[in-house]
């Protein structure tokens, strides 16, 4: 029984325990709570634990010192698995109320301490704050400006490691795009394995929220124009990636580095 005391002093009960999986509503993250599923039955299976065992020995075992930030951390399964490797200080940030109600309740019954946040990736810029370890995991593809987003990433917050995942769909990639073609090449646009991004006018897998889904060229082609060195790729859809100290010219016009809210 891992409940930490409820308010009368009490752990929660397992029976408690799956009453408030339950009130918190439909899970993405599956997580074993106090030995209850939240989401037994996940469309992806144990999601995301079978994508974690694929990559967690790509990301250093001991993050003792180390802050990190998990965008879009839904109910906090890496951002646990982060303070679970001795980080200092995770911060999980996520437009849905819903999921950061989730990731309260795991943070709880798991006996970590996890700051949470209702925040777009889009406002990174108001944490202030850089991070040692960037997550960005699940959420480029549910954007509808996904390349301003790894912009403001870079901009804002990442200091050294960002590890990112998307959803990708297409061929594999073929060999490193050259600097520069003349405008009379039209065959690279043929070419399956050039960069691409799908965009989905109305519905992907049953969700609309799905609408720029990138191939493997185009995933890494906006890490790196971001400003991101690609060191890794533990698994297809996982980049392990550290920030680089660049000035690009080409990056895009958004919103102001401090907060908006304040002279
Ligand atoms: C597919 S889930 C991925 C969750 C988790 N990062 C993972 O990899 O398992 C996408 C998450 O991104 C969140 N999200 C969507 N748009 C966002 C945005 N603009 N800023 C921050 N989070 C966002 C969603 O609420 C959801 O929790």
């Amino acid at each position: 029984m891992n409940g930490r005391a409820q308010e009368s002093g009490l752990p929660l009960s397992t029976q408690q325990i799956r009453e408030r999986i339950g009130d918190l509503g439909r899970w993405f993250h599956n997580m074993k709570l106090g030995g209850v599923d939240t989401a037994p039955d996940h469309f992806l299976g144990d999601y995301p634990r079978f994508k974690w065992e694929r990559f967690a020995h790509a990301i250093p075992q001991d993050l003792t010192g180390r802050t990190v930030l998990d965008i879009g951390c839904n109910a906090g399964f890496y951002s646990i698995e982060m303070k679970r490797r001795g980080a200092d200080r995770v911060v999980g940030i996520d437009t849905n109320e819903g999921y950061l109600a989730q990731a309260r309740f795991a943070a709880e019954i798991s006996g970590v301490d996890i700051e949470l946040r209702q925040l777009s990736v889009f406002e990174v810029g108001r944490l202030e704050e850089r991070f040692d370890v960037v997550l960005f995991m699940g959420v480029l593809y549910h954007l509808r400006h996904p390349l301003l987003a790894l912009d403001l990433i870079h901009e804002h917050v990442a200091r050294d490691l960002l590890v990112f995942q998307s959803m990708l769909r297409g061929q594999a990639a073929g060999p490193a795009p050259a600097d520069d073609y003349p405008f009379s090449e039209t065959a690279i646009f043929e070419d399956p394995k050039f960069p691409r991004m799908h965009f989905i006018e109305n519905s992907y897998a049953g969700d609309p929220t799905n609408w720029w889904i990138p191939n493997e060229a185009c995933a890494m082609a906006m890490l790196r124009s971001a400003g991101f060195s690609i060191e890794d790729q533990p698994e297809p859809e996982v980049f392990i990636c550290r920030a680089q100290e660049v000035v690009l010219e080409s990056q895009a016009a958004y919103p102001a580095r401090r907060r908006y809210d304040r002279d």
